[in-house]
């Protein structure tokens, strides 16, 4: 079965509460690492500005399968096929769904601005949008512009 790989937006759904909010991503991306693993899909999911970016990759029956019930998830809305095409090798073969967002610890000011342009990128060119989701997560994130020593 040819290897494909996608790319989608949508609007979170989560709890009003932060708690609870937290919770629901807990239980999807629990839920999701245990459903891939057992499909053979890999991916990663980022949560910024109360927007879902996911790249979900493997089998194409596996991912259509898994696609079309994330479509159906109450917890998000507005969902939109970015990117959905074949792809020779994997981008995110170290995870079988990892997950990234903002939070507002000082020591995440690089990735949070990286997160932050990635949220433009992905209306522009999905494909550069998932090199720096996979640049992200291996912790290239860039070095300041300006660094103080
Ligand atoms: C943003 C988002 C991303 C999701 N990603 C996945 C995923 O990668 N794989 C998966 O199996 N389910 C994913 N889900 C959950 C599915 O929509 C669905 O709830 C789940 O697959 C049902 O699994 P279960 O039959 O084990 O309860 C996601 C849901 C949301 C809201």
């Amino acid at each position: 079965m040819p290897l494909h790989r996608l790319l989608y937006t949508s609007e979170a759904r989560l709890s009003d509460n932060a708690s609870g909010a937290d919770l629901m991503v807990e239980s999807i991306v629990a839920h999701s690492q245990a459903n891939n693993e057992k499909r053979g899909l890999t991916g990663a999911l980022l949560y910024v500005r109360g927007t879902f970016i996911q790249a979900l990759e493997g089998p194409l029956d596996a991912l259509e399968n898994t696609f079309e019930r994330i479509c159906h998830d109450f917890r998000h809305a507005r969902l939109t096929l970015v990117d959905m095409s074949p792809a020779s090798e994997r981008m995110f073969e170290r995870w079988s769904m990892t997950y990234l967002a903002q939070n507002d610890e000082p020591a995440r000011l690089l990735v949070n601005r990286d997160l932050e342009e990635l949220y433009f990128t992905v209306s522009t060119n999905a494909a550069e949008a998932m090199r720096q989701m996979r640049g992200l997560l291996l912790g290239e994130g860039k070095k300041p512009a300006l660094e103080v020593v």
